[in-house]
């Protein structure tokens, strides 16, 4: 299967004042103690968390419950952000499903279309890989614009349910009948 191994975003309209030219690549390529640091800063800054989010990365690498994670770079290689997807257990098993979190955008470079670009690609890539339903927890107001529906989660049980909790079919009707959704142990325990 073709996957979109580089993905180039050419400057946003919206960023007059700080173009940007980057690339989104799959994998880490080895820069995860680099990734640690932007997450740890990005989430510091928002909501003065860091650590917990950082643990959930290493825990979900070490269970070997990765299904995809995403680096976005400058030109010249410099990191500028990092999505992950992380295996869900699905209830009855009749679809396959990834939670999409934690991401973030450098905190000099945000509002520059990285976030967007991170998770744009993310999606592309679990739906050519047979992801049929992402999860995430966060804003509706960011999410929705990807198209995740708080609507769509109120049915499916979920430890963290409620208003944050939301759902993306990448194949029409996939979450139809799903009766729970399960993130990652990482997410229960992640400083284990
Ligand atoms: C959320 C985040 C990844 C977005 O990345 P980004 O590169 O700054 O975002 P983009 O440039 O693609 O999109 C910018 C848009 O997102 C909006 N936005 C950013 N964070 C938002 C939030 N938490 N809620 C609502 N809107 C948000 C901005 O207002 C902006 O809107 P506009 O395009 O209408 O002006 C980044 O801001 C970040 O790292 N935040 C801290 C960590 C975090 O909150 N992660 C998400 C929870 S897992």
């Amino acid at each position: 299967m073709l996957l979109p191994q580089t993905i180039k975003f050419p400057n946003r309209q919206m960023n007059k004042r700080k173009p940007s030219d980057f690339t989104v690549i799959p994998g880490t390529g080895g820069r995860e103690r680099e990734i640690d640091d932007l997450v740890l800063a990005a989430f510091r800054k928002r909501f003065g968390t860091g650590p917990e989010e950082v643990a959930i990365l290493s825990a979900l690498r070490g269970d070997g419950d990765v299904a995809l994670e995403l680096v976005a770079l400058e030109r010249h290689g410099a990191l500028l952000g990092h999505a992950m997807f992380s295996r869900m257990r699905v209830e009855p098993a009749a679809c396959t499903a990834a939670a999409l979190g934690p991401v973030a955008a450098r905190i000099d470079r945000q509002r520059q279309g990285i976030g967007q670009a991170l998770i744009g690609t993310g999606l592309e890539v679990c739906r050519a890989t047979g992801v049929d339903v992402v999860a995430v927890l966060g804003d509706a107001a960011y999410y929705a614009r990807f198209g995740f529906s708080a609507a769509l989660a109120a049915p499916i049980a979920c430890p963290f349910a409620g208003p944050h909790f939301q759902v993306l079919e990448l194949r029409q009707g996939a979450s139809r009948g799903v009766a729970a959704l399960d993130y990652a142990p990482a997410f229960q325990s992640p400083s284990r």
